[in-house]
């Protein structure tokens, strides 16, 4: 299943992409997290995202689109994929299409979580991280059973760099602007679902589960059988 999670910054991508990738065994593929990576280890990609990130801009599309290539290029992508907040501009959305028509793949759908504009900065400056597992919670929305304690494993918990209010403000604008053009050029594919990212994150799941679990039952036989 070769799948494409939307959204704007704090709609739930990640916290969905987690649940979906364990679900359906696909690899969870998130540039941002691909770009936290690469700064943590200080290569030149890193040195080349930070500034772009740490102000809450998009990184070029060349050097995007290029890391993204790479990664579907490796063999746990032959299962499918999922891709989280990639493409984000249309140039990134057209240079995804051809990469695919390359290998022959192609996408199921894009997954578009649409959750109300006033919360997302609550959503963002509230947010907490595990430096080991990279699990996501929020300090309000979905703590964990001990302050500042990874659930999962123990690990201590963190708040990115990006989720101050000055840099959530550019994050959101920023992508707000890019955000009509590529829901157009999905919707006209065909390949756009709205999901509702106001409810809670187990009712968010189960709307996606409930498009997913159906294709998986049916096209996606159908498409690995031929
Ligand atoms: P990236 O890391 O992708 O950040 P983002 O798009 O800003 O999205 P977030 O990860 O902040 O939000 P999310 O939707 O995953 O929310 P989450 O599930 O964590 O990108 C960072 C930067 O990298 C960009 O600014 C850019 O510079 C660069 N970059 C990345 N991709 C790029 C690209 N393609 N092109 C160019 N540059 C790129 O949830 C947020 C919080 O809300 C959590 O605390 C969570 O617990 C909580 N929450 C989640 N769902 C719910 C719910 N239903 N109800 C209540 N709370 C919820
Ligand atoms: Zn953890």
């Amino acid at each position: 299943m070769n799948l494409l999670l939307m959204g704007l910054p704090g709609a739930g991508k990640g916290t969905q992409a987690e649940r979906i990738a364990e679900k359906y065994d696909i690899p969870h593929i998130s540039t941002g997290d691909m770009f936290r990576a690469a700064i943590k280890e200080g290569t030149p990609l890193g040195k080349k995202a930070k500034e772009y990130m740490d102000s809450g801009h998009l990184v070029p599309d060349e050097v995007t689109i290029g890391i993204v290539r790479e990664r579907l290029g490796k063999d746990d992508c032959k299962k499918g994929f999922l891709l989280d907040g990639f493409p984000r501009t249309v140039a990134q959305a057209e240079a995804l299409e051809q990469m695919l028509a390359e290998t022959e793949r192609a996408i199921h759908f894009v997954l578009n979580i649409d959750a109300a504009r006033e919360e997302l900065m609550a959503r963002l400056t509230g947010r907490r991280l595990c430096r080991d597992c990279g699990a996501t919670y929020h300090v309000i929305f979905n703590p964990t059973n001990v302050e500042g304690v990874c659930d999962k494993c123990s690990g201590e918990l963190y708040q990115r760099d990006d989720d101050n209010e000055k840099t959530v403000g550019t994050r959101l604008e920023v992508n707000i602007n890019q955000q009509q053009p590529l829901l157009d050029f999905y919707r006209e594919k065909g390949y756009l679902r709205n999901i509702d990212g106001s409810q809670q994150i187990d009712m968010v799941f189960e709307s996606i589960d409930d498009i997913l679990g159906n294709l998986s039952n049916s096209a996606v036989k159908e498409i690995y059988q031929t």
